[in-house]
């Protein structure tokens, strides 16, 4: 594998770790109260699992035996995803010279199938500090049939397995908390760990202060948007309308927003909350990109969350009757199964987006939003509304933009490095202690690396019921957007003033050398949530 100078560069650079986790080999567990769950129905599907106590860890001497291990990465990539295992890797080896790692391949279907990889110091060297996923692959089968969970023991077993560690988000951390509960059901030693990963940052909670990856996905997607800016003040002829990845939740749109500062941005759960139709959000637009024509301003930035389409009221009608009747019907005949209302908005979309809509779910029963071209959608409702619009006489030109893929396998901030590398060291830890139905959490993540905190949190505690593919079913609720919250608050003092006045910021890329207020900075996000906590338990 050929590297460049700076991939060079990072395969040597050491991760920092929190102060207790350089004790690692010291360290017990301790537990707290016992947790309940994110929502109702979860008790009864998780007898064994549901209502154990969040833990944390302090230093008392202790046995360190070797163990055997499977990691499995699950879902989407997300930078960091090879430190986890690092970490991972070197903290068992810190437990004993004699423990194994060993890798699934290609996500879960590598557990069912039992296709692996182990995992020693020479074949993870080239991996350290890298983006991606490709180390051992990953995929997006959900274990969900009694054949599957059969086989996935039978795997475990066959490897003598004490722990399982599965990188992944909402829906592969669901997968990992009924993988724990059937192991234990079955009277299995093996437990089951989770990692929280997503560059989404939906998988959140008040442990999970953010999941790994959205750190260098925000900052991978505001260098973009940057240059766009840049672009489009320099040129001054187009409205680039930019779509960001991020299936439900708009997080990753509001951080580049605060990065950033684009004339405008929409927030899915802010529509969802108001309930704008379509049409409302086009003439939204269009009333802004008027007013602007009118101060001489032909050009702007507009940043589109890939989520939108679920929080518009009637494209989320729309799509929950898709979804049931996708779940048992060809497409054709789905779409003849619409109840009148959801009929006329699919008819009223552009040919394209009809495809798009009735493409395949994926296994999880999700629709793929990030085939949705949301962007070309608003550039064509807002010129065909221009057209109507006689206080109008400027000139519309539009680019469209998706930042999506190139965000999630890129080399991780330092600030994934380094959460990644304690992640995979709190699995390790939890393994150790042999704990299960556990995630992996590092917290107080705005303080330097020294001050990081750590702890297991119980995963049933972020579950609630949802429909998918037409049933109700266990997964973890996605975080949205919290539209009480300081980053949206502040969001919306300032989204005015970059309508009109064009406060362009260019963040350039990430920087790996130099000061670490630049280096190792965290998300604006995490930053106002951080002080707004701060001062709410001051007052
Ligand atoms: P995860 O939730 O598995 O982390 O994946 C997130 C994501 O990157 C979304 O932002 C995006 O909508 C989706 O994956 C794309 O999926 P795919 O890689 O299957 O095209």
């Amino acid at each position: 594998m050929s590297e460049s100078l700076l991939q060079q560069a990072r395969l040597a650079y050491q991760p920092k770790l929190p102060s207790l986790l350089q004790e690692f080999s010291s360290l017990q567990a301790i537990e707290g109260e016992p947790s309940s769950s994110f929502g109702d129905g979860v008790k009864e599907l998780f007898p064994l699992t549901f209502g154990q106590p969040e833990v944390t860890f302090s230093q008392s001497e202790q046995e360190r035996e070797a163990l055997r291990v499977g990691v499995v990465l699950s879902g989407g990539q997300a930078p960091g995803g090879h430190n986890v295992i690092s970490g991972l890797f070197d903290a068992l080896k810190k437990n004993s010279a004699d423990s194994l790692l060993i890798g699934f391949l290609n996500g879960p279907s590598g557990i069912t199938d039992d296709q692996t990889v182990e995992i020693t110091e020479e074949f993870l060297a080239p991996f350290r500090n890298q983006g991606g996923f490709d180390i051992i692959g990953s995929g997006r089968t959900k274990i969900e049939t009694p054949k599957q969970f059969e086989a996935s023991l039978a795997t475990v077993q066959r490897h003598d397995l004490d722990a399982l560690v599965v990188i992944g988000g909402d829906d592969s951390n669901t997968n990992a908390a009924l993988l724990a509960e059937y192991f234990k059901k079955q009277g299995c030693k093996t437990t089951v760990i989770g990692v929280p990963k997503t560059i989404d940052g939906d998988l959140k909670s008040d442990e999970i202060e953010i999941s790994f990856g959205c750190d260098t996905a925000c900052k991978t997607f505001s260098e973009i948007i940057g240059n766009i800016l840049r672009d489009c003040r320099s040129a001054k002829k187009y409205y680039y309308f930019v779509k960001l990845m991020g299936r439900s939740a708009s997080h990753i749109a509001l951080e580049c927003a605060l990065q950033t500062h684009p004339n405008w941005t929409f927030i899915g759960e802010e529509v969802a909350e108001k309930g704008w139709t379509l049409k409302q959000l086009t003439d939204q637009l269009v009333d802004l990109i008027v007013k602007r024509s009118s101060a001489g301003k032909d050009f702007g930035v507009v940043l589109i969350p890939e989520g939108i389409i679920e929080f518009i009221p009637e494209f989320r009608k729309m799509i929950d009757e898709l979804n049931s009747a996708l779940a048992e019907n060809s497409p054709e005949e789905a779409v003849n199964k619409l109840s009148d209302p959801s009929a006329n908005c699919f008819n009223g979309l552009p040919e394209l987006i009809q495809k798009q809509l009735l493409l395949d779910r994926d296994p999880h029963g999700n629709v793929q939003v990030s085939k949705i071209e949301t962007e070309r959608l608003f550039i064509e409702t807002v010129r065909d509304e221009l057209k109507k619009r006689s206080d109008y006489q400027g000139k519309f030109a539009a680019q469209p933009h998706f930042c999506g893929y190139e965000g999630r396998s890129c080399l991780p901030s330092n600030f994934d490095s380094d959460y990644c590398y304690a992640l995979g060291h709190v699995a390790a830890l939890l393994a150790t202690c042999r704990l299960t139905g556990y995630m992996s959490c590092v917290g107080n993540l705005t303080a330097p690396v020294e001050e990081w905190t750590i702890s297991g949190l119980p995963i049933t505690s972020l579950m609630h019921t949802e429909i998918r593919h037409g049933k109700p079913k266990p997964v973890i609720a996605k975080a949205l957007t919290e539209l009480e919250g300081r980053p949206f608050e502040y969001f919306k003092e300032q989204r005015d003033a970059w309508a009109m006045d064009d406060d362009y910021v260019c963040p350039g890329p990430i920087q790996f050398f130099g000061p670490a207020e630049i280096t190792d900075a965290p998300l604006i996000t995490l930053s106002l949530e951080r002080q707004s906590k701060t001062t709410c338990s001051a007052g």
